[in-house]
């Protein structure tokens, strides 16, 4: 073989290498397109043991609860603070999340923090994430994985638990106004299917259901967690039944998007309304609507979760244990309460 032909071979060998170096890194990257815009940390801050590198992957922008939460680790997780943090927002697609983690693997962060938009198709990565030793910190919602060892510990709201006392509301709320008998037809608008949310939501509202003979569940679908999603749905549930006694939605944003077509459709909700409006989260907005007769109860879910994770891992720098499932705090709110003081002092 003549020295331009191994010459040629070995150019050839060459860009096949740097073509795969290339493939390599654009699978790993982050929730965007392309390489370059995946997010990297600079090397000073690599190089310096001040800061501690934390990669949060977080579900999306879809809510105001959403906007909250985000709010609550960009404030806590600052270079002053002592942390360097590499922000990936998912755009609610769980493909982002995994791309976003095998780059902060890549990296080699210090600390993976992730809000898993679904539960499941988590080992793999989290596997990966064992292996090269980087502590996962699981936010908001959770994962269901084969082995719990996967991730560190989990931080955030009793899904299950809102949504039975969503129910235990109703029951009270219809007793207040002499509805015990009389036969309730409920829809519901779910949030995203598979997260730990709308699974818990739906499960807690469903156990409190089926011990009421006289409580009819019309239908449940999903919008998503989104404005635009929940009035679409509602309007749907508008022109399928005839009468809606009640709407449970789990979360504030699919909430405004349905109030929104039942005005559309001439009707009218709220405790002086034709339909009982249940929500979660209890964003300001949510409590100024309900300041205005179009919610009757709103289920608290608490966003500020950043200072907790911030002490979960001073904690872990110390080399102290942490406990596994840790839930934040919540309350209720209702239209019969007095609201204007306390939204006033709101955060989010
Ligand atoms: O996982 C928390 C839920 O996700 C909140 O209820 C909702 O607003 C958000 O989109």
């Amino acid at each position: 073989m003549g020295e331009r032909h191994l010459g040629r071979t070995k150019r050839i060998v060459e860009l096949l290498w740097i073509l795969m170096v290339v493939l390599t890194l654009g699978g790993c990257m982050g929730a965007t397109e392309s390489p370059e815009d995946a997010m990297l940390y600079p090397d000073e801050v690599k190089d310096n043991d001040d800061y501690i590198v934390v990669g949060f992957s977080q579900v999306g922008a879809e809510s105001d609860w959403r906007a909250g939460n985000t709010e609550s680790f960009r404030s806590v997780f600052t270079e002053e603070n002592g942390y360097f943090l590499l922000y990936e927002d998912a755009q609610q697609k769980q493909e982002n999340q995994l791309k976003a983690i095998r780059n902060f693997i890549l990296q080699e962060v210090d600390y993976i923090i992730l809000d898993p938009i679904v539960e499941t198709g988590w080992d793999a990565v989290l596997q990966e994430a064992k292996d090269a030793q980087i502590p996962v910190i699981l936010v908001d919602r959770s994962v269901e994985v084969e082995d719990e060892g996967l991730y560190t510990c989990w931080v955030g709201s009793d899904f299950e638990k809102e949504g039975r006392s969503a129910g235990e509301w109703l029951i009270d709320y219809l007793e207040e106004q002499g509805r015990s008998e009389e036969t309730i037809q409920i829809v519901t608008l779910q949030g995203t299917p598979d997260s730990t949310a709308q699974i818990g939501r739906t499960a807690g509202f469903a156990s409190v259901l089926k011990e009421q003979e006289n409580w009819k569940m019309l239908e449940s679908l999903s919008g998503d967690f989104t404005q635009a999603k929940g009035q679409e749905v509602m309007e749907y549930f508008l022109e399928t039944y005839e009468k809606i006694d009640v709407l449970v939605s789990e979360n504030d944003n699919m909430t405004f998007g349905a109030i929104d077509a039942i005005h559309e459709a001439g009707k009218t909700c709220g405790p002086d309304g034709e339909i009982i409006v249940i929500s979660f989260d209890c964003v300001k907005a949510a409590l100024e609507a309900m300041m205005h007769g179009e919610i009757n109860a709103d289920f608290e879910c608490n966003p500020i979760l950043g200072p907790r994770v911030a002490q979960i891992i001073k904690l872990l720098e110390k080399g102290e244990p942490v406990e596994k499932v840790q839930y934040v705090e919540e309350r209720y709110f209702d239209a019969s309460m007095d609201l204007e003081n306390m939204i006033k002092t709101r955060v989010y």
